[in-house]
Formats: structure tokens, sequence, C-alpha cells
């Protein structure tokens, strides 16, 4: 396989893991953001910011395939704008010529389903909230970009270091049973092992479809998240607070595992019981 040039615009947790995976393969992976020494060695850093075109003209690299996802760092309507939407235009532009493949991380927030139901790939879309339609948007800037482009949607990010729902079970909180709420996870590696696999795909010229949701196997409650993590460390649940994380829905992974890829952290009990067996004891 031909040495590649890529560029991870919005090189964070799954840009950087992805990179040196990446790297490890043989290719030449820059990654941009605005504190470039936040990035591991074997990636080489580009210091800029999405928001600002001037800080990326003349300084993007040639890229055979652009990574786009950045993630906002202000949560309201102006900072999703800016990190989605104005980032992404921002990048292509400044690119002095377009990449073979851009690969642009979304999110599962995107659905408005709260019933419970299954989504996929043909699901309809009307989110209420602006994040979701802002990355709607985003989604069809990537897709009618001209370029060749793949959407990826993530469910909840879980992995090293984003340790929210285990803090609250670890000061006695879990999640009501009722009203039952499905919750969706994708661990940060099965987001870096996604996307490397599509880009393994697309190098060896299969075609990729334009859109692929990656969670896991498994969609669960949250109580039942809550109530087998509080058992895997041993501790009682003294309240419950409802913990809801955009709408009630199971998200389907079989075009991606169609597509053969096959999850490290198949469900949240695998992934969950690596996370707890690394965790430094305090
Ligand atoms: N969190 C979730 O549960 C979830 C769910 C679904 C989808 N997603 C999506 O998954 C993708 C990957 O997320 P992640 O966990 O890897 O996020 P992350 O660790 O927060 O990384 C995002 C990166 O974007 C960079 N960035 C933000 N604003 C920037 C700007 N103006 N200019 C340059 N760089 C900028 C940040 O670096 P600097 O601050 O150094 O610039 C950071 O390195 C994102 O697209 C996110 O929206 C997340």
């Amino acid at each position: 396989m031909h040495k590649q040039q890529i560029l991870i615009a919005g090189c964070g947790d799954v840009g950087s893991t992805l990179g040196l995976a990446l790297q490890a393969r043989g290719h030449n992976v820059f990654g941009l953001r605005r504190t470039i020494n936040q990035l591991p060695a074997g990636i080489q850093g580009i210091a800029g910011d999405l928001a600002d075109p001037a800080s990326l003209q003349g300084r993007l690299p040639p890229c055979d395939i652009l990574v786009y996802c950045a993630a906002a760092s202000q949560h309201d309507e102006a900072g999703y704008r800016s990190a989605y939407l104005e980032g992404l235009r921002n990048v292509l532009d400044a690119l002095a010529q377009p990449p073979r493949l851009l690969l642009f991380t979304s999110s599962s927030g995107v659905y408005h389903q709260a019933d419970g139901s299954w989504v996929n790939e043909q699901s309809p879309t009307h989110p209420d909230r602006f994040s979701g339609q802002i990355m709607l948007q985003a989604e069809a800037l990537a897709l009618n970009s001209g370029i060749d482009a793949t959407v990826v949607r993530f469910s909840g990010i879980y992995g090293p270091g984003r340790n929210q729902l285990i803090n609250q079970v670890r000061s006695g909180i879990a999640a009501p049973a009722q009203p039952e709420h499905y919750s969706n996870r994708i661990h940060r590696d099965d987001c870096a092992g996604v996307l490397r696999h599509l880009i393994g795909l697309y190098l060896q010229g299969t075609p990729l479809e334009p859109l692929y949701l990656a969670s896991d196997d498994v969609p669960a409650p949250l109580h039942e998240v809550s109530q087998w993590l509080a058992a895997a460390m041993g501790l009682e649940i003294h309240t419950t607070k409802l913990m809801r994380r955009g709408g009630s829905k199971r998200c389907s992974n079989a075009l991606i595992r169609a597509s053969g890829y096959h999850f490290i952290y198949p469900d949240y009990r695998a992934g969950y019981s690596a996370l707890l067996r690394d965790m430094p004891a305090d």
C-alpha cells in the first residue's frame, strides 16, 4: 500500500489514536489543532485555528486523505457552527489541492427519535436542537464538497480519561429504571478503528458508503449500564438521577459490521471492564 499523506483536522482523542495507528502503518500523518504540544510523537503538528482562515492559509500540506474530527470547545450555537461548519469550509478552502478522500466525523445526535426505536443510516433525521441541526449541515457540506466523502456518525464516546459515568456511579448515583432511556456507546479505540478500517477499504479500492453509523453492538438502558458499573466496582447505589444524553434510541451498527469491521469492545461490559482494570487505584 502506497504511503499516504493524511491530515487530521481537529486532532484530539480520536484523531491522535487514529493518527498513531496510521503512522505505524507507514503513512505520513499531520495533526492540526491549536495546542500542538498535546500531540503524541509521530504525528506532525500543524498549529492552526479552524475558526481563523488566516491561520490555515499556506500552512496545510498537500494531503491524499483529510479526516475532519474537530469537536466544539464552545457548546453554544456559534461554537458548533464554527467548529463543524465553518471549520470544515475553512480547511477545504485552505488546501491548495482537494484531498482524494474526506472522512467527516459526525454524531448520533442528528437523530430525533426518542421512543427507544432502532435507527440506522436510512432513518429520518429531524433534530430539534441546534447541535444536531448544525451537524447535519456540516455533513451536507462534506458530502456535497465534490470530493469522495464519507460521514461517520459516532454515538457517545467513552474510553480512557472519559470517566463521567464512572464518577457518577462512584458517588452512588445511577440512572432510574423508569422512564427507560436507551444509551449508545462506542469506545474511543473503536472510533479510531472504524476510521482506519474505512481508510484501509478505500485504499484497497473498495467503494465506501456516504454514511456509516458507528456504535457498539449493545444499545442499553442507562439504568442497566450504571447498575452494572456499580456491581463491577463493588459499590452501592443510593440515589437515582435522570442522566439523559440525547433521545432514547437504539443505534444499529449493521452496515459498518457488514463492511468487515470487528469491534474491539463490542459492548459496554467489555469496554468498561478494560477501563476499570487499567484505572489507577486511588
Ligand atoms: N464526545 C462524544 O461523545 C461524541 C459523540 C459523537 C461524535 N463526536 C465527535 O467525534 C469527533 C472526535 O471527538 P474527540 O473525542 O476526538 O474530541 P476531542 O478529543 O475534544 O478533540 C477535538 C480536537 O479538536 C481540536 N479543535 C477544536 N476546536 C478547534 C479549532 N478552532 N481549531 C483547531 N482545532 C480545534 C481540539 O484541539 P485544540 O483545543 O488544541 O485546538 C481537539 O484536539 C468530534 O467530531 C466530535 O464532535 C463526539
